[in-house]
């Protein structure tokens, strides 16, 4: 008799971020309750000693910095062991030199999941792709502890870092002001009032409010904002 598929489990944006425990290279962390107050970027990736895998936490590591400015926290994980982690991340650190990186020290905690128990939680396996390595999953968690943003990348596709700093960004522009985001947005951008979803016509709600409101139409209506305001209000 021919089986059923397995039924694989994903939690959705909007949703608590499904609880765990795990084992990292800095310790033990409970999720994403250690995490309170704070943005975490949690995100997997295929393998150890891989040349895209190591391409990325070469990236993010680089990027730590700029993170912690936007109180955002970078976890990631994969099916691999504590030892093969440590490895790995010494490995990056003593001997790869890439696109002008070098000495680069990963900081932040890397789960190890050989049980694969945390990955299959956040969907991380997809069979389709690999039965035996995660995906290049992202989940952006805000600081209740809410999933905002997901996004899957298949295994021979290395992530842009940028897009996960401009998505982080936009999401707390977007919290602070009650505004929504354009495509493509970059801070310094006008901004769509009032945000998609909320009730009224953007029209009705807008006109008269504030001089430097446009609208185009009874739908769609934006406001400026400069940089310096949004970051005025994000950065820590
Ligand atoms: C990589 O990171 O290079 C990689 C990992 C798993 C499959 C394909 C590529």
């Amino acid at each position: 008799m021919e089986q059923e598929p397995e039924v694989i489990a994903m939690p959705r944006i909007g949703e608590d971020a499904p609880s765990f425990t795990a084992v990292t290279t800095q310790g033990t962390i409970k999720f994403p309750n250690d995490y309170r107050g704070q943005w975490v970027i949690f995100f997997s990736h295929p393998a150890d000693f891989t040349p895209v895998c190591t391409s990325e936490f070469m990236t993010f590591a680089s990027m730590q910095a700029e993170f912690k400015s936007l109180n955002t926290e970078l976890l990631g994980l994969s099916v691999d062991g504590l030892y093969s982690h440590i490895a790995w991340l010494r490995t990056i650190k003593e001997k790869i030199e890439y696109k002008g990186m070098k000495d680069v020290e990963v900081t932040f905690p890397l789960i190890e999941d050989i049980t694969m128990e945390i990955s299959k939680k956040y969907g991380m396996i997809q069979p389709g792709e690999s039965n035996t390595k995660a995906v290049r999953a992202v989940f952006i968690v805000d600081p209740k502890g809410k999933i905002r943003t997901i996004i899957y990348y298949p295994l021979s596709l290395g992530r842009n870092f940028d897009e996960l700093k401009r998505v982080i960004i936009a999401l707390q522009t977007a919290d602070a002001f009650e505004v929504a985001t354009p495509a493509d947005w970059q801070p310094g951008d006008d901004l769509i009032v009032p945000p998609a979803g909320s009730c009224g016509t953007a029209k009705e709600r807008v006109e008269g409010k504030d001089a430097n409101i446009k609208c185009y139409d009874w739908f769609f209506c934006t406001k400026p904002l400069s940089k310096e305001e949004v970051f005025k209000a994000i950065q820590k």
